[in-house]
């Protein structure tokens, strides 16, 4: 799948030791989805995803309860900060913003992918999978990074099957009490490695 990434850039793949910097963002065009960097006009449904109590319990912490206004100020400093890298997922049927992917804790030529479709009736129809193939060819093809790394819930078969299709191998495994309900779960660790392409 082609990745406009709107410079052109190359970067050397990066060395064990070697910091790794978020740099300019770019955007990614799949047939389903464009990510593309966040903006202020992304703050409502950012809102409305982050309160939102499903969507809270796969990621396993409590819906927010701050104010629209403090959520602003929230997103845009996040939004604006350099070690972590936002994508808004927006809908090419109808140009929506549809979720959000973040690129987080670059180590070692590596980061973690998050990632999350807002509302119910758009999941399972591909937008997930082709946006983390986006990202896949962004970070090994732009960033040069060696290993994108993921983790979900033990019953997030959707996350898996997303994650599976992707060539991503499972890693191990740990438990974690969700700050959701209190209660304790399985956590599936992933990773997916450029060189088993
Ligand atoms: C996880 C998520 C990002 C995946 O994106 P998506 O667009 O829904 O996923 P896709 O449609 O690309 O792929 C989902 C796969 O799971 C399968 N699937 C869909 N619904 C399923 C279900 N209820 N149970 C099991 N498998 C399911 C689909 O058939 C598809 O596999 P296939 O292509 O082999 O048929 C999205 O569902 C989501 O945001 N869920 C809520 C938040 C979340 O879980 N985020 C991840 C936290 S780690």
């Amino acid at each position: 799948m082609p990745v406009g990434n709107g410079t052109g850039a190359r970067h050397e793949r990066v060395g064990r030791s070697e910091p790794i910097h978020a740099e300019e963002l770019n955007v990614l065009r799949g047939e389903m989805v464009i990510l593309r960097p966040p903006c202020e006009s992304d703050v409502e449904a950012a809102y409305e995803w982050d309160r939102d109590p499903e969507l809270a319990a796969w990621n396993g912490r409590p819906p927010i309860k701050i104010s629209l206004e403090a959520a602003r100020r929230d997103y845009l400093s996040r939004w604006k900060d350099a070690s972590v890298k936002t994508f808004i997922l927006e809908s090419r049927a109808d140009g929506e913003p549809i979720g959000m992917a973040t690129l987080y804790d670059f180590r070692n030529g590596s980061c973690e992918l998050g990632i999350k479709i807002g509302r119910d009736d758009l999941r399972g129809h591909g937008h997930g999978a082709e946006a983390v193939e986006l990202l896949l060819s962004y970070c090994f093809d732009v960033m040069g990074l060696n290993t994108v790394r993921g983790s979900t819930l033990a019953h997030n078969v959707r996350m898996q099957r997303v994650f599976e299709k992707l060539g991503f191998k499972e890693s191990g495994d740990g438990s974690i009490i969700s700050r959701f309900d209190n209660k304790r779960y399985t956590e599936l660790f992933y990773e997916r490695r450029w060189d088993e392409r």
